[in-house]
């Protein structure tokens, strides 16, 4: 029996849609694997009971089928599902490193990166890395189609996730088809300057770069009290906000001073829209690790 902790993760960070993501230090999910004949599934803690526990609808159990690695899975939530910090991709991820250690099957993390998102397709319909790719190697991630470049960064994030239900595939329908050149330039020179932030680790060049004109403003009106939330974190210090994911997490990149104050802001303003909220103080982590 062993048990692996991936933690949760942040895509997109605005301008990297579908490409760039994050492991946040806090908060996570714990999944212990024991060998079996056959898989079976267990799931506790938040949000557990929309979970399925049937292997052929939950992410792990896609994660065992394609490792070859039947076993008694029990998944502990500390990520909600549908919020937008990963949670789907937290316990595929922590799976698919213990299901490897487990059945010492020999693969490399970044090999596990394009199985654990196979258990991702399970929930959201497409296979996406940007949410694996962190849980799994770590750091800041950016996915290509044929691997992974992840880099080391260390810099303080606050999401803060409010009790609203927005369902990846309800995210996606509202992605505009397409984008003009001023914001593909625009695009371009934010990511590029997130990159150098990651790199620099540099709170103000990644808040600078989190600007995105195209996906964000589109997946706004499905997060009730987005913009007042926004403009409190700005108020309070933050150097950059944008949606988590696929929302409604909502994600500011700032200084380690002000993270208090940031999160005390995020949470009123969502408070004053009538949604209460819950606010994690985090920053750039770790990848999955056994326990
Ligand atoms: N990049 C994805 C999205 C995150 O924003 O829809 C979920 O994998």
């Amino acid at each position: 029996m062993l048990t692996v902790r991936a933690p949760a993760t942040s895509a997109n960070l605005g301008s990297g849609f579908d490409v760039f993501g994050v492991a946040l230090e806090r908060p996570a999910d714990i999944v212990r694997v024991e060998k079996a004949d056959r898989t079976t599934i267990e799931v506790t803690g938040a949000g557990s009971q929309f979970i399925p526990e049937d292997p052929k609808k939950n992410t792990v159990g896609a994660v065992a089928e394609a490792l070859d690695a039947p076993a008694h899975i029990h998944i502990d939530k500390g990520i909600r599902p549908a919020s937008g910090l990963g949670s789907s991709a937290a316990s595929a991820a922590a799976a698919a490193v213990a299901l490897n250690l487990l059945y010492d099957r020999g693969y490399t993390r970044e090999e596990l990166v394009p199985i654990a998102a196979k258990g991702e397709a399970v929930v959201s319909g497409e296979a996406h890395s940007d949410n694996v790719a962190p849980a799994i190697l770590g750091g800041f991630t950016i996915a290509r189609d044929d691997g992974v470049t992840r880099l080391n960064a260390d810099v303080p994030l606050v999401a803060c996730l409010p009790e609203i239900v927005v369902s990846t595939r309800d995210a996606r329908r509202v992605v505009p088809d397409g984008a003009s050149m001023s914001q593909v330039v625009e695009t371009v020179r934010n990511a590029s300057t997130l990159t150098a932030g990651m790199a620099r680790g540099d709170p103000e060049l990644v808040g600078r770069g989190m600007d995105d004109p195209v996906v964000t403003p589109a997946r706004a009106k499905l997060i009730e009290g987005y913009d007042d939330v926004r403009e409190a974190a700005f108020d309070a210090g933050a150097t950059g906000v944008t949606i988590s994911g696929a929302g409604p997490a909502i994600l500011a990149a700032c200084y380690e001073d002000d993270r208090h104050e940031i999160a005390s802001a995020m949470l009123d303003a969502f408070d004053d829209n009538g949604v209460t909220s819950r606010a994690f103080k985090t920053r750039v982590g770790r990848g999955a690790e056994r326990l």
